[in-house]
């Protein structure tokens, strides 16, 4: 009954009367959350705003996240007052941000910390350790630990909805209870060799390709999460750089899920690579090494690899 309600929610299309603005990207969650259904990943070229843009300046330890100027998440859309401007500032830096898939992400919130710490310092990876304490686990550059406090920012930057003036709390809940819940795509059977090759070109000493959740919810509890990624953030090379935010630098992404990479049409943080290929060769700085793995694999290996990705 809360997925349905908090589907609801997720689905509805703010107008300006019920709150939508100022400044937004888009009038529902379900407007970028789409494909193949509700909860889904983003489309590309289509006419509404499906993609964001992130700006902020500078460099860790000292990002300026620009939030005096309207960022860093500068939105497209406005109600009527003229939209804020990204600074034209030598030190700033834009980032595009393409909408990824939700479904899993209950899972996904229920791993332990534990698990994800037991795996730092595997192909350089760290830990996003957040000022408040918590492990950064959501959003490209692991801003955040929870999907509460990820899904109430998602509302205020993305629809310009802040709650609880203009949207309740139990709403809020009810929105995070139906991503809490979107079902991990089907395993679809075991492919053993594509598995070995996964393993043999380094893909998954980033892309862990299980964990097991702990809960007080009994639907998510001790279950096998399929989320192929160590929720670490990696620094991925100049040419994938691009902004820094939370803790992560401009190079530092986190290891992307690619739980659901089945229903993906465009792939790296921003969109850029068409293919699943494109993608793989297109990991520098720690994930180089798998790039070129990957490369010198025979053709038939090379295959059955993407063979293997393409049923995740
Ligand atoms: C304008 C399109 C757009 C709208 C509207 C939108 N999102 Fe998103 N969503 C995105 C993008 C882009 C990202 C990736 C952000 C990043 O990586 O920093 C994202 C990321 C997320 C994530 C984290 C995904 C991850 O990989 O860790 C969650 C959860 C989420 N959105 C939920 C929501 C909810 C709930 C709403 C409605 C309140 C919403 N989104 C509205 C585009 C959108
Ligand atoms: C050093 C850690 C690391 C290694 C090793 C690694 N990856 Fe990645 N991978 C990442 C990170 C981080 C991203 C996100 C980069 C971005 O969005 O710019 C990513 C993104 C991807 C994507 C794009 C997913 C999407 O939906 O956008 C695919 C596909 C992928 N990796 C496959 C592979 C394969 C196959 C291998 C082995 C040949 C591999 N990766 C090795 C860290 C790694």
């Amino acid at each position: 009954m809360r997925f349905a309600q908090g589907k609801a929610v997720f689905s509805r299309e703010f107008t300006a009367e019920t709150g939508l603005g100022p400044f937004f990207n888009n009038a529902s969650c379900a407007l970028c959350h789409e494909d193949p259904v509700v909860g889904g990943a983003g489309a590309f070229g289509e006419d509404d705003v499906d993609t964001e843009r992130h700006a902020t300046a500078g460099e860790q330890p000292t990002c300026d996240e620009l939030e005096a100027t309207g960022g860093p998440v500068f939105r497209q859309q406005t109600t009527g007052p003229a939209l804020p401007a990204i600074p034209a500032l030598a030190e700033v830096r834009v980032g595009i941000r393409s909408t990824p898939g939700l479904f899993g992400f209950g899972l996904i919130e229920a791993i332990p910390d534990s698990d994800i710490l037991a795996n730092q310092g595997r192909a350089g990876g760290r830990a996003a350790k957040l000022p408040n304490g918590t492990l950064g686990r959501f959003g490209r550059k692991a801003t955040d630990s929870d999907l509460l406090t990820f899904i109430r920012g998602a509302f205020d930057k993305e629809q310009g909805v802040v709650v609880p003036s203009e949207l309740s709390p139990a709403d809020l809940a009810r929105t995070v209870d139906f991503v809490r819940f979107l079902a991990p795509p089907p395993v679809l059977g075991v492919d053993r060799y594509g598995e070995e090759m996964f393993q043999a070109a380094g893909c998954a000493t980033c892309h862990v390709p299980t964990f097991k959740t702990r809960s007080s919810i009994e639907a998510l509890d001790r279950k096998i999460v399929y989320i192929y990624s160590d929720l670490l953030l990696h620094d991925m090379g100049a040419a994938l750089a691009d902004l820094c935010k939370g803790v992560a630098t401009r190079a530092e992404f986190r290891t992307e899920p690619l739980i659901g990479l089945r229903n993906r049409t465009r792939f790296l943080h921003d969109g850029r690579a068409l293919s699943i290929e494109s993608a793989i060769v297109q990991h520098g700085g720690q994930g180089a090494a798998a790039a070129t793995a990957f490369l010198n694999l025979s053709q038939t290996d090379r295959l059955a690899l993407l063979q293997y990705l393409r049923r995740l």
